[in-house]
């Protein structure tokens, strides 16, 4: 197993040795860990083109790590826990061994449909164990993972199927999610359509049981298909730097790009974080609340945890299903020792009022997290106060999908606890404040953009099929340095609390939106000629989405935004949905050409008495009508 610290000297020791010799460093770390060869140099790295290897030479399996060598110790306990959507069905405990075997099954069945190393599957999953099963069989015969989140519409399935060039695409026939029933075959159905060349075959796991239509040449029932395997597979021996998944996300830019994650330094840098950040104990129960759909359920659900022996908790469901009571009823009945969530659940339960968590015996709780957003003082310390009792320190957990894991955090019970503040980088990251010149801001109490100026084991690779736009992004804008996107502020410790993104994504319920797709999405509806979008705060979102739009032939009234947010959900997914939709006549623009953003999230703000000089735009005419028709 990977390092724990246990105390604040540690960390501090543990932190110097990272920076001074970064390579000795996540050496030790790497080396408890299964090599099939051992790698032969640490690190290897340039940030110009950029070039990133960790480990290298060493051949290895994540899955063999994750699952096999728990075997002999840990055979018997639980790897997953699933927790059902509908309380009253029975929870599901997968033990290592259980585990190992319905991997392998499912890898058997993969390479029966033809799926061999390097070869990438979609999966549009439920959150049921064979979502976890899925991806780790692909990791065990090296072919790449890419979850899309079940919430995509087709279109934005189609998207990503085709630019993974996938040949295999799981799904269920419906998902359940509270008391709905989601068609989520129909979707892929539905995404076939609209020209999914490279998929062989689709692979349907019998969830629901209700009725989907069936094209005999593509489709494979699961059970059919897996059940009838050998339970044994050997785990293909893997390059430390073989792709072990990619997943999309948005980004300033209309198309979301395929972040990719390579073997080696993503195991290393998950269980690693996943130990240290949580302080997992043997015996503990850990429950993230994420969706497998995001990276968060990538690293901490599945691989930071299994990778640690940990027991993980899955759940199908929402939180407030059937009551607003179910997270903490979940907690009392597993005895969770470790609640992972995002700021945007514990408002809308705060919301519901304290009388719930009360309700409810956490005594269990001894570290909380959250992550995805900023977390507002008050649900901090309603959090502290409520679920915590005042006695379970809250990590607030800063990461991103390209960095893997998590890279600035509290560690509970060893650094302090400052509301708001997600504090010191681990271990191995040294993350700085810049001015947009690029200066490093060394000094405390300063506000800056946030980056990160030397190599982590589990930081992106590359975007798939286009490195260029990697570079691009990430890379250019500060020489040497990663960019995170993100603006941060030092306290006079040099605490960091990360405010939110520079670029024009929004953050919305601690999902990444980028503007640009958004739009081009509203662009869609054939009355529409031009749209702009930006975030607002939003009470239990954290940012909400709020749209100008410029229409022709179309009346400016409610059915116009009815058909507006279907397109949206069409083109995207519901997520994507602006919550306010104001009709304009102009948008304020530069005489380049460029829409004013600035002015648009004044205004959605509320902020409007603040626009400070518009007198340089091509058409200030506008700005009065826009402010005036402001919701
Ligand atoms: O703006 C930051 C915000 O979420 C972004 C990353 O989004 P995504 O790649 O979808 O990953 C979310 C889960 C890791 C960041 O650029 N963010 C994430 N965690 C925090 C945060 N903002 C403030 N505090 C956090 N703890």
């Amino acid at each position: 197993m990977t390092t724990q610290i246990t105390s604040l000297e540690e960390y501090h020791k543990e932190y110097a040795k990272s920076i001074e010799n970064p390579s000795a460093f996540w050496k030790k770390e790497a080396e408890t860990f299964h090599w099939f060869k051992p790698f032969n140099e640490v690190l290897k790295w340039n940030f110009e083109e950029p070039n990133v290897k960790w480990f290298l030479n060493g051949k290895t399996n994540i899955t063999y790590n994750a699952l096999d060598r728990h075997i002999r110790d840990r055979g018997d306990k639980t790897a997953i826990l699933w927790e059902p959507n509908h309380p009253e069905e029975k929870v599901v405990k997968l033990s290592y061994k259980e585990l190992l075997t319905e991997v392998c099954k499912c890898a058997n069945a993969f390479k029966n449909l033809g799926i061999k190393k390097g070869d990438r599957v979609v999966l549009y999953m439920p959150m049921v164990p064979e979502l976890a099963i899925g991806v780790l069989a692909c990791a065990r015969i090296g072919a790449v993972h890419s979850v899309v989140f079940a919430g995509f519409s087709a279109r934005a399935l189609s998207d990503r199927v085709n630019d993974a060039q996938a040949k295999l695409i799981i799904c269920s026939d419906f998902n359940q999610r509270g008391t709905k029933k989601i068609p989520v075959k129909k979707v892929v159905d539905d995404a076939l359509e609209l020209g999914c060349d490279s998929i062989e075959n689709v692979l349907v796991l019998k969830n629901t049981g209700d009725s989907v239509s069936w094209n005999s040449s593509k489709n494979k029932w699961w059970h059919e298909e897996v059940d009838k395997q050998m339970p044994y597979c050997h785990a293909e021996e893997m390059d430390s730097e073989d792709l072990l998944f990619i997943l999309y996300t948005s980004g300033s830019t209309g198309k979301p790009k395929g972040v990719v994650h390579t073997i080696g330094g993503y195991m290393v840098y998950t269980s690693y974080s996943f130990r240290n950040v949580f302080q997992y104990q043997e015996d503990d129960v850990y429950w993230c609340t994420a969706d497998i759909g995001w990276i968060t359920g990538h690293s901490y659900i599945i691989y930071g945890p299994l990778l640690s022996g940990a027991t993980t908790i899955m759940f199908e469901g929402i939180p407030t299903h059937p009551t607003p009571s179910r997270f903490w009823q979940i907690c009392e009945k597993h005895k969770v020792n470790q609640f992972y969530t995002a700021p945007t659940a514990i408002r809308a339960l705060m919301a519901c009022g304290h009388d719930l968590p009360n309700k409810s015996d956490l005594s269990s709780i001894r570290v909380l997290g959250t992550v995805g957003e900023p977390i507002n003082e008050e649900a901090w310390h309603w959090y502290d106060k409520h679920i915590g009792r005042g006695k379970a320190p809250i990590v607030d957990t800063w990461w991103q999908t390209e960095t893997g894991g998590i890279l600035i955090s509290p560690l509970p019970g060893i650094t302090d606890n400052k509301p708001t503040y997600a504090s010191y980088p681990l271990p191995g990251i040294q993350a700085v404040l810049v001015d947009p010149d690029g200066n490093e801001l060394t000094e405390n109490n300063v506000e800056g953009l946030l980056c990160i100026k030397h190599p982590w084991p589990s930081m992106i690779r590359t975007t798939y099929g286009d490195h260029e736009r990697c570079k691009t992004v990430y890379f250019s804008t500060f020489k040497g340095m990663y960019f995170t996107g993100d603006g941060a502020r030092k306290d006079d410790e040099g605490r960091i609390r990360v405010i939110g993104r520079v670029d024009d994504v929004i953050n919305v319920s601690g999902h990444r939106m980028g503007t640009a797709e958004v739009e081009n999405a509203i662009n869609e509806h054939p009355n529409v000629i031009e749209s702009a979008i930006v975030g607002y705060p939003h009470d239990i979102k954290g940012q909400g989405i709020y749209a100008f739009v410029i229409t022709q032939g179309a009346a400016k009234d409610n059915t116009t935004r009815k058909e507006i947010l279907e397109v949206v959900t069409r083109e995207i997914a519901p997520i994507a949905k602006p919550d306010k939709i104001q009709f304009v006549d102009g948008l304020p623009k530069t005489r380049s050409g460029k829409i004013m953003r600035r002015i648009l999230r004044k205004v959605a703000s509320n902020e409007a008495h603040s626009l400070g000089d518009i007198s340089t735009l091509l058409n200030p005419e506008c700005v009065q009508e826009i402010i005036e028709g402001a919701f």
